[in-house]
């Protein structure tokens, strides 16, 4: 491997870790912000999730809904859904958007 190879597979090497921890803040912020109504795994099998029918993310609507419908519900609120537009920035509601398509398989 030459200095070229070796310095872009490090590059490559710093950006997969700034991703990854970038999903894994995803995760933290939904473990403490989302989970106690939809749940940890988005059934929404919680007292909170069923008192205020949070749909199972798993759902055929909520797997078919678009990345932006998901990004407008998390920004806007949504009926009983709280509006998070001012707590999160765009990027950090693309990441939980990102996060749920992973708990949705
Ligand atoms: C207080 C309970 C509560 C909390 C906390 C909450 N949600 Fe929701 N969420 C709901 C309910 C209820 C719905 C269903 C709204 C409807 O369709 O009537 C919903 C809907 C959604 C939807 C749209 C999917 C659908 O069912 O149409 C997404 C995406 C979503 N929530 C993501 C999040 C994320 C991400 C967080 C954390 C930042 C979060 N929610 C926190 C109650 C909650």
């Amino acid at each position: 491997m030459n200095r070229k190879t070796l310095a872009l597979s490090l590059a490559l090497a710093a950006i997969g870790l700034v991703q990854a921890a970038a999903a894994e803040t995803a995760g933290d912020t939904y473990k403490a912000k989302c989970a106690m109504c939809h749940g940890a795994d988005g059934t929404g099998n919680t007292p909170a999730g069923k008192a205020m029918k949070a749909r199972d993310f798993h759902d055929a609507d909520v797997v078919k809904a678009s990345d932006a419908d998901l990004i407008g519900a998390i920004t806007k609120g949504k009926n009983k859904m709280p509006a998070y537009g001012a707590k999160f920035t765009p990027d950090e509601i693309k990441g939980l958007v990102a996060y749920i398509r992973t708990i949705q398989k």
